[in-house]
């Protein structure tokens, strides 16, 4: 009675032999096939990071390339005073003709500033309209949707989110030179060049990243 029992259970678990991988033997820390399963992976990340880097790193070089500086004159120091602005037209962007001049308001700078001059972008912060200067009332219109900027470049009225960007300046051979645009917070520091409606200030800096190739602030 019982052989017929054990017939029909067959045999217990610690009777049954170990099925190990063929090669396996006792006190081996890595079987051959976990072996091969690691060398596996290992190529294949290596693989995909031939595949993948180059693509990344062709992404982001952008970023860090600086753009060569382009410096125009726009008159003598003495076409420049402290208390209103003159439109000046130069070179943005070399080799485009027409398409790669742009528009600025420059003045001279005050005592109190670190700029000699001020060279403020005509480019609206809202939407890119082309902004006037208002003599009598010492600031900057936007025909578009009326934004209003003071004699700074802040905003004081109107959608624009941010000041007028500018351009650097300097004083080569009594000539004023205008070159790289940047824009500015809202205290006038300057960060690295924005589109028109984008936030400079605080967080907005990483929320909204500059472009790949505009230029450092000066
Ligand atoms: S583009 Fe200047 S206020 Fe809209």
């Amino acid at each position: 009675m019982a052989d017929a029992a054990d017939k029909t259970n067959g045999p217990t678990p610690e009777a049954l032999p170990k099925s190990e991988p063929a090669g396996y033997f006792e006190g081996e820390s890595m079987s051959r096939r976990r072996a091969f399963t690691v060398a596996g992976q290992a190529v294949g990340g290596l693989a995909g990071a031939i595949i993948v880097l180059p693509a990344v790193g062709f992404a982001l070089a952008p970023i860090f390339k600086e753009p060569d500086e382009v410096w125009e004159s726009v008159g003598p120091t003495s076409r420049f005073t402290a208390d209103t602005y003159k439109p000046v037209v130069f070179t943005l962007v070399e080799g485009i003709g027409e398409a790669g001049k742009t528009t600025a308001f420059v003045r001279k700078g005050t005592s109190a500033g670190n700029d000699p001059y001020i060279a403020i972008s005509t480019r609206c912060a809202h939407l890119g309209c082309p902004v006037n200067f208002v003599a009598a009332a010492k600031s900057f219109v936007c025909p578009c949707h009326g934004g209003v900027y003071d004699f700074e470049g802040k905003v004081i009225g109107g959608p624009p989110v941010r000041p007028l960007d500018r351009f650097q300046t300097r004083v080569r051979n009594g000539q004023v030179q205008i070159g790289p645009r940047y824009s500015v917070t809202s205290h006038l520091q300057p960060v690295r060049y924005r589109d028109p409606g984008e936030y400079t200030g605080g967080i907005w800096n990483y929320i909204y990243p500059p472009r790949p190739d505009t230029p450092p602030p000066p």
